[in-house]
């Protein structure tokens, strides 16, 4: 039927005689209620809600249904279907009404309430008509209130998605890699955790991560650059104060402890904060609560704690900057993200991450990288780290039109070297048996370097002119070096 608000119900029930009762019971709310469907099985009942998903209101079920699936193991099943139906139980059941363990089964398993049936003969009615109707109105408004919260929770989980997303770890190395499951396996638990890593190493996306991976999501995620707050705001922005504190306190404030409450706070550069901001964040860590200026009675707070440094603490303990308990307390579980030059196999996956999602936002098509520009890149020490990169392929792709060059290499590295080559990825494959003197040596690196320009040249001419040669010379010179 076209527009009808009224309870849809679907009703389970096997005795004809009985389905007439419930049908007399709620006649005169016609105009509020209605029968949709009537079944005589726990399997009929299924199918047809796994037919009309999001149709039916209610479920009015028999407890004792002749056959089959029935009783709590049929409301686990309805609930499963949809977890929002409510489902009231009739029982004829001769069962005292004040057996609690009869109506906690059923509450259990997922039932909203339960009526027995009217004993004797009457045959309008067939429970107390009140309690019967009450009970369907009220497991509507209760059906009503679980669809908005399933509804907005599932807006915040889609949220939660679209972070999650623009919050990815881009990386195929294998320290990363265990980094990935590790984040997954703290962000279950509510441990704390320290994490280190040179400047733009990620440490502030794996918090996140953490964060929106954990049960905490969908409360705040309260980012504080410890070394950005005066030390004298210090006590004020964390723990917040009341109206009147002090001169200047017009209005209650919040302190970022309270903040977080239920969720995160990420306490970034952990390292710059005074010992005296360190003593009272132990004490929050101990006890759980904070003490707002301005009012006497400490407020609990829950909130996990997940810190960051590029310092090394030991250090800063031993020189006396940082306590020793606090570094306990917050380094349960450590993790460090490496720096980027110890794990170069990602460089290149995230140079074509955000070629991609930088391209994207610029609206310009992707240019093309040739190998010999991702080795250069691979090549490079990335002091800045990831943030380097991210910045690098920023103004690469401002640089390009439609294919990087070394020249807008250069310009978009703003002229740092590229072309220096690591140490331990020497491009001479020196073998110290074969070579037995000095002029050996003379020769072997002669040969080498010859054979190092010639492999970076596209043609002979280009490598003579590069070793400044006639290109005789050049051909005289590669076959005596037994060189092609
Ligand atoms: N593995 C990665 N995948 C994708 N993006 C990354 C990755 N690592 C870092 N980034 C990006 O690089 C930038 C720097 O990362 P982030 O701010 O987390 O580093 P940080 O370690 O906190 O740096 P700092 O010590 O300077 O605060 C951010 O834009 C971040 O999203
Ligand atoms: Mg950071």
């Amino acid at each position: 039927m076209e527009n009808d608000n009224r309870i849809k119900i679907l009703l389970i029930e096997d005795e004809e005689f009985d389905v007439e009762r419930v049908k007399n019971t709620i006649e005169r709310f016609r105009d509020n209620i209605h029968i949709n469907q009537i079944v005589s099985s726990g399997s009929d009942a299924l199918a047809i809600l796994k037919q009309n998903p999001d149709f039916y209101n209610i479920v009015i079920m028999d407890y004792q249904i002749a056959g089959g699936l029935r009783g709590e193991a049929l409301i686990e099943k309805i609930k499963e279907i949809d977890s929002t139906i409510q489902i009231i139980v009739i029982t004829k059941l001769t069962i005292n009404i004040s057996d609690f363990n009869f109506a906690q089964k059923l509450m259990n398993a997922g039932a909203v309430w339960y009526c027995t049936k009217y004993p004797g003969n009457i045959e309008e009615y067939i429970y107390q008509p009140t309690d019967f109707v009450l009970s369907i109105f009220n497991a509507y408004e209760r059906y009503k209130l679980e669809r908005l919260r399933q509804k907005s929770n599932q807006k915040l989980e889609n949220n939660i998605k679209i972070i999650l997303r623009s919050k990815e770890i881009i990386s195929v190395s294998e320290p990363m890699e265990k980094l990935k499951d590790d984040i997954k396996k703290i962000a279950e638990s509510e441990i704390g955790v320290l994490i280190t890593g040179k400047s733009g190493t990620g440490k502030e996306l794996v918090a996140h991560n953490i964060h929106y991976r954990s049960k905490r999501k969908f409360e705040n995620f309260v980012p504080v650059n410890c070394g950005s707050i005066p030390d004298e705001l210090l006590e004020s922005e964390f723990f917040g104060y009341e109206k009147g504190a002090f001169t200047g306190a017009d209005k209650t404030k919040d302190g970022l402890f309270e903040i977080a409450n239920n969720g995160t706070i990420f306490l970034d550069e952990i390292a710059e904060l005074p010992l005296s901001a360190q003593v009272k964040l132990l004490r929050v860590i101990q006890d759980g609560e904070i003490e707002k200026i301005g009012r006497t009675k400490r407020i609990h707070v829950n909130v996990r704690i997940i810190a960051a440094t590029n310092k090394n603490l030991q250090e800063e303990i031993a020189k006396g900057s940082f306590r020793e308990d606090l570094y306990y307390r917050l380094n349960i579980i450590p993790i460090n993200i490496k720096p980027l030059r110890e794990r170069p196999d990602d460089i290149k996956i995230l140079i074509d991450h955000f070629l991609k999602v930088y391209c994207n936002d610029m609206g310009k098509i992707v240019p093309q990288i040739t190998d010999d520009i991702i080795q250069s890149l691979t090549n490079y020490d990335w002091p800045g780290n990831v943030r380097e990169l991210k910045n690098v392929v920023q103004r690469l792709i401002f640089n390009s039109e439609d294919i990087v060059t070394q020249e807008i290499l250069f310009d978009s590295m703003l002229g740092k070297k590229l072309n220096s080559v690591r140490k331990e990825e020497s491009p001479f494959s020196f073998n110290e048996k074969e070579i037995k003197s000095l002029k050996d040596m003379e020769e072997f690196f002669r040969r080498e370097y010859l054979n190092f320009v010639r492999k970076h040249s596209e043609t002979d001419s280009d490598a003579a002119g590069k070793l400044g040669l006639p290109p005789s010379n050049y051909h005289r010179l590669s076959k005596k070096l037994g060189l092609k």
